[in-house]
């Protein structure tokens, strides 16, 4: 069984700077999906999202999971926001290794976000409430994939690496 550690849960929760703090802590390799993604086809996010769409993009995002399933172990893997929402991913996502859903708030999210305009989705008239819609679908699709959930709101850095730590399965260990 992989060793991996996987990021999931929306954008603003703290996947990526938690995913780099938490590789160093276990000495393992740190990848971010968004950015595998972007080095593979020489694009930004919002570019592929503008130029190509959403559809595209989540293509793009299957394909990486298949790559890293394939050939990596003992990474932590920060995940795009909507990396679980397709089932395939979901199932994908469930044989990389130990997957963990870092939740935060509606109101952290938009606190955190709210002047980030790498977002393709956020950038409508309506953040908030895009935040809202978005977070009420994907909530019950990222506790269903995770063998864990840890708030982030409010936490420190310590306090996150350290619940992750705690709920590794033994074979981790
Ligand atoms: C997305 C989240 C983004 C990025 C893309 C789509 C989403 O990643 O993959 O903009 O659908 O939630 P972060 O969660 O790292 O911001």
């Amino acid at each position: 069984m992989k060793k991996n550690i996987v990021l999931i849960g929306f954008m603003g929760s703290g996947k990526s700077s938690v995913g780099i703090k938490l590789a160093k802590a276990l000495d393992y390799q740190f990848i971010d999906t968004d950015a595998y993604i972007e080095e593979k086809s020489g694009s930004s996010i919002a570019k592929i999202f503008q130029d190509q769409g959403e559809s595209y993009f989540r293509d793009l995002e299957s394909s990486c999971l298949l790559d890293l399933g394939r050939t990596r172990d003992r990474c932590v893997i920060s995940t795009g926001g909507g990396m679980p929402l397709r089932e395939e991913n979901a199932k994908l996502l469930a044989k990389l290794g130990h997957v963990v859903f870092l939740k935060a708030s509606e109101k952290v999210i938009y606190e955190r976000l709210k002047e980030d305009e790498s977002r393709p989705l956020l950038q409508g008239s309506n953040p908030r409430g895009k935040i809202k819609e978005l977070l009420e679908f994907r909530t019950p699709i990222y506790e269903g994939v995770a063998h864990s959930i840890i708030s982030t709101d409010h936490q420190s850095f310590y306090q996150i690496i350290k619940s992750i730590m705690d709920g590794l399965p033994s074979h981790f260990l």
